[in-house]
């Protein structure tokens, strides 16, 4: 393998900012980018449609096998129903090892790769050049998802957006199953008072100091 070979895991909670700075980083450093949230909510949406039980691990197993192609672009895919769905899931072990292989994969190929999730660092890819551990406050957090919603047209309450946000927060870091947590050697960029072109810069200069 060669050494220079540029790995970076991007972690952190729902809508701290981690995909935009992930798909930033892909750009500037010319490495290809994968939105390992997709594979949950793909399976998520697998179990949805079939109309299968969340509450039993192995429907939810059988949906993460399910999972053929991604259309990023699919708007089920990025619904709150979804996002809520996919929570619940991926809190199974068996469906998080079904989706490790995929994951491993792409942070494994020749050219090297951004992977942005919950475990990256962690479980996924522990051996990464760079690990940045993305967050910033619950109610910032849920102002951007709720301008989002906004944006898309959807009927968004504050409120109920920030339960959400808290509820998922939970749930993502009690599960047993590679909970969300930063990375020893991760560093953390709280973004609560950045705008996007500033959390950029300081990623870059994060990574920048990793590379040496
Ligand atoms: O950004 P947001 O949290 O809304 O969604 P996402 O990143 O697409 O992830 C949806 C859900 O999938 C999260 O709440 C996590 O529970 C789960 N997930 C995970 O467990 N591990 C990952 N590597 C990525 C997502």
């Amino acid at each position: 393998m060669n050494s220079r070979r540029l790995v970076i895991a991007v972690d952190g909670p729902a809508a701290s900012g981690k995909g935009t700075i992930a798909k930033a980083l892909a750009r500037h450093y010319g490495l290809p980018h994968m939105d390992t949230g997709m594979l949950y909510r793909s399976a998520a949406l697998a179990l949805w449609r079939f109309g299968g039980d969340p509450g039993e691990e192995f429907e939810a197993a059988g949906a993460a096998r399910e999972i053929g192609n991604i259309d990023p672009d699919d708007p089920e895919l990025r619904s709150e129903t979804i996002g809520e769905l996919a929570s619940r899931v991926s809190a199974y072990p068996a469906v998080r090892q079904i989706l490790k292989e995929r994951q491993e994969e792409f942070a494994g190929q020749p050219s090297g790769a951004v992977l942005d999730g919950r475990d990256i660092g962690t479980v996924i890819y522990p051996t990464a050049t760079s690990k940045l551990f993305v967050t910033a406050s619950p109610e910032v957090r849920a102002e951007r998802r709720f301008g989002e919603l906004q944006a898309r047209g959807a009927n968004a309450h504050y409120d109920e957006v920030l339960a959400d946000i808290r509820a998922r927060d939970q749930r993502d870091s009690d599960r047993a199953a590679a909970p969300l947590v930063q990375a020893e050697d991760a560093d953390l960029l709280d973004t609560s008072n950045l705008g996007i072109d500033e959390a950029v810069a300081e990623a870059i200069r994060l990574v920048d100091a990793r590379i040496g």
